[in-house]
């Protein structure tokens, strides 16, 4: 059988179980030119959770779908020339244990690493802390960077590749425990327990020649609090709003764009991985070579089994993983 997750219902304030239903079907067959994927690992974003309030940089959820997530699996049966039985494969085919697909819809895998790297390190997670602090961030050597959501999966990327970059980092995350284990176990400089209050002035003390870079996970208060610290022409990565993500009603804007970004010449832009990925083997092939020398941590939460998927999800949203969480499949 496929068991499968459907999206049932829109949430109204903060996903929970309901959000989904369990369902089995039969596994579908792949028609000439498709594949049939068997799931290994599925990711968590929490842009799942931003798909489901409208079109983002894709088109919404609509209630009754296979939830969509992104997914590495294996070939299981090929009606396409290139690829056969037992290659890795990636693409968005969602919460279920099979699917058959159009071969454009698959990135075939041939770096050889853990299926647990594949998943989030060595993939869109690493590909967008690269992207989003080296090409829109532009770190240099000595500059003070600021990261939110620090201790996740992008968070703990971003942190350790400006290390590599000769900065000083600082990250905002949730709880202490968080914040001694970013500073202890992947050298950042200082971390800040944005949930403890008083986060400007924290920031404040940790970063006393301003920021330079702030590549933003959050939006929300850390976002606050840094316009009001950033250097001039400072630069803004925005990578995602994760604060505003599991609400019933975003928040507005902070007061201080556009005033802080006119008087500091401030720099925020915008960016979605997939902008890059014309680049994306050198990248690919720098981020395997810095985990395989343990220049770089890579940090994986895994989850076993299909039916814990939500609770995973939800779970992003209360802080509960370090680096990247998946779900171990099959
Ligand atoms: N632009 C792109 O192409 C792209 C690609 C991938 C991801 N992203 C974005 O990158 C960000 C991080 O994603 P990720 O995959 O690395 O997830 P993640 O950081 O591993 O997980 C989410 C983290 O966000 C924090 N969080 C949850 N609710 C929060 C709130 N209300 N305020 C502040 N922090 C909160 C939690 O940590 P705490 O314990 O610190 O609260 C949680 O661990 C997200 O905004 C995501 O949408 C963008």
């Amino acid at each position: 059988m496929n068991r499968q997750w459907l999206y049932a219902k829109q949430p109204q304030g903060k996903i929970g179980t309901d959000t989904f239903q369990w369902t089995e079907t039969a596994i579908p067959a792949p028609k000439e030119g498709e594949i049939l994927v068997r799931t290994r690992m599925l990711s968590l974003d929490p842009a799942n959770r931003a798909w489901m309030m409208g079109k983002t940089y894709r088109d919404a959820l609509e209630p009754g779908q296979v939830m969509s997530g992104f997914a590495i699996g294996e070939v299981v049966e090929s009606k396409v020339p290139g690829l056969a039985k037992g290659d890795i494969v990636e693409g968005d085919w969602g919460w279920q244990d099979y699917a058959a697909l159009p071969a454009r819809r698959l990135v075939k895998r041939t770096t050889k690493a853990p299926l647990e790297l594949l998943i989030g390190p060595l993939s869109v997670t690493g590909l967008t802390a690269y992207f989003g602090l080296l090409e829109v961030g532009r770190p240099k050597p000595g500059d003070t960077v600021l990261v939110s959501a620090a201790a996740g999966a992008v968070g703990t990327m971003v942190g350790q590749i400006a290390k590599l970059s000769g900065c000083r980092v600082v990250g905002t995350a949730g709880g202490q425990d968080k914040c001694d284990w970013l500073v202890r176990e992947l050298g950042f400089d200082a971390a800040i327990d944005y949930k403890a209050g008083g986060v400007r002035r924290a920031l404040a003390a940790a970063c006393p020649d301003g920021i330079d870079v702030y590549f933003d996970n959050t939006g929300g208060a850390v976002l606050d609090a840094a316009l009001s610290l950033m250097n001039l022409r400072g630069r803004i990565a925005c990578c995602g709003n994760v604060s505003q993500y599991d609400v019933e009603k975003p928040a507005p804007g902070p007061m201080a764009v556009p005033g802080l970004v006119v008087t500091k010449r401030l720099r925020m832009e915008g960016f979605i991985v997939m902008d890059f990925y014309d680049r994306r083997a050198e990248a690919e092939r720098r981020l395997a070579r810095w985990v395989a020398e343990g220049r770089i941590k890579a940090v994986v939460d895994i989850v076993d089994g299909l039916d814990k998927a939500p609770a995973a999800l939800i779970g992003l949203f209360e802080g509960r993983n370090r680096g990247k969480m998946a779900v171990r499949v099959s």
